[in-house]
């Protein structure tokens, strides 16, 4: 299966992070979790690989059915742990980060304009981040309607808006964190995600027309 894999130029890659040096989230940790991430991409791949076996032939027999859904299932789980780590690593500034932005920086406009204040916004995605149970806090912003908001998704798949844009994603699975923290730490743990963000990738994430709305 390994070969077919990596002869397929379909299949996904693993992405290297330059990052570490964070705020209250050892090198340790990363190290872990870029690891545990490399499994969801090798996941994934595997599922693509067996699926494609499946349907090679052109149609998929009755007795092939209960294994063939089972697999199918499963690429919402392996897909989204791939994409949503991306997406994860991609918003920690390597160093660590300044803290929240200042009252005029893009994201801070968008969050009022959306909630109210920046405030609000964030005692909304730390209020999730804290939710009990295994997943993350993500703000989307609507590509419509431009307008962000903060959802709770379980494990990697339940609670993800199709379509709308991922702005600022949170992992709160607790080995996002273990190496540091206790389990109920989870608080200290979001503090320090939020003195690590890298704003500026937040704000390229941003679309286009909530750039022109905000005057930039
Ligand atoms: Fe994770």
């Amino acid at each position: 299966m390994s070969s077919r894999i990596d002869t397929n130029p379909t299949a996904y890659k693993a992405r290297q992070f330059n990052l570490s040096g964070l705020n209250g989230i050892s090198d340790e940790t990363l190290e872990m979790h870029f690891k545990l991430y490399e499994g969801y991409v090798k996941e994934t791949n595997n599922l693509n690989d067996r699926i494609t076996k499946f349907i090679e032939d052109g149609k998929v027999d009755q007795e092939e059915m209960p294994a063939y859904s089972e697999l199918t299932r499963r690429l919402g789980f392996e897909y989204n742990g791939m994409v949503l780590h991306e997406y994860y690593f991609d918003n920690l500034k390597s160093g660590g980060g300044t803290g929240d932005p200042t009252q005029t920086a893009q994201f801070a406009k968008a969050a009022e304009s959306s909630f109210g204040s920046y405030e609000i916004w964030k005692a909304d995605f730390v209020g999730i981040g804290k939710m009990r149970g295994v997943g993350w806090a993500i703000c989307y912003q609507n590509p419509v309607n431009q307008r962000l908001s903060n959802h709770w998704i379980t494990l990697h798949e339940t609670g993800n808006i199709a379509g709308f844009r991922p702005i600022l994603v949170m992992d709160v699975w607790e080995h996002a964190y273990l190496l540091d923290y206790k389990p109920a730490e989870r608080p200290k743990y979001i503090g320090a995600f939020f003195s690590n963000i890298d704003w500026t990738m937040v704000e390229k994430r941003l679309g286009n027309d909530q750039a022109k709305s905000a005057g930039a």
